[in-house]
């Protein structure tokens, strides 16, 4: 299918009732509201695409522990699928990682054993699947763990140097 121009920015607080409409077109068990007000308000890494005015995928991230980052939830609507808009996202949450969050090292996410096309779209981005994780979900299906190392330019440089 055509590629669409979007643009992803950083996500306000207007745009959360299209967001939810998103994650509920999405997902079986959503996320509430208030989690992605909390998030927004937390997490420093809540973008969105935008087609014109309107949102049409996003996805935030929050830092678990000291040198890991892991995607929440990400999701494009279901009208603008298969245009390229899920791999700019995912693409842009590993640009931000090196940009805000400088100690972190890796991504992380879980995505259900069913879900192909998650699955597809983190491996196209460079994502390994690294373990599964049995009876994640509600109704007993299990997880894939995906994951991915996060290279940054100040760790390339200290590689590259003699070592001493
Ligand atoms: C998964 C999801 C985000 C993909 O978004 P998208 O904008 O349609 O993805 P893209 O158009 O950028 O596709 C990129 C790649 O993903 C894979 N992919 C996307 N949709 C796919 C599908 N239905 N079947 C198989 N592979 C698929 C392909 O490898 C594709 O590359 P290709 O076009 O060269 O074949 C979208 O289907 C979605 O929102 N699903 C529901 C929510 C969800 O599952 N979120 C992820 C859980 S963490």
């Amino acid at each position: 299918m055509e590629e669409v121009e979007v643009q992803i920015g950083d996500c306000n607080p207007e745009d959360l009732s299209e967001i939810k409409e998103i994650e509920d077109g999405s997902f079986d068990h959503p996320y509430p509201s208030s989690m992605f007000k909390d998030l927004l308000q937390n997490s420093n890494g809540f973008r969105v695409a935008r087609f014109g005015r309107r949102i049409v995928g996003y996805y935030v991230m929050s830092p678990s522990g000291y040198e890991r980052i892991v995607i929440v939830s990400l999701a494009v609507h279901r009208d603008f699928r298969r245009m390229g808009i899920g791999e700019k996202l995912v693409m842009d949450s590993i640009a931000l990682c090196k940009n805000r969050f400088s100690a972190a090292r890796k991504i992380e996410l879980q995505v259900s054993v069913k879900n192909r096309a998650a699955q597809n779209l983190y491996l196209k981005c460079g994502f390994r699947k690294i373990g599964i994780i049995q009876n994640y979900y509600e109704n007993g299906d299990d997880a894939t763990l995906m994951s991915i190392e996060v290279p940054h330019d100040s760790w390339k440089s200290l590689e590259s140097s003699d070592g001493r």
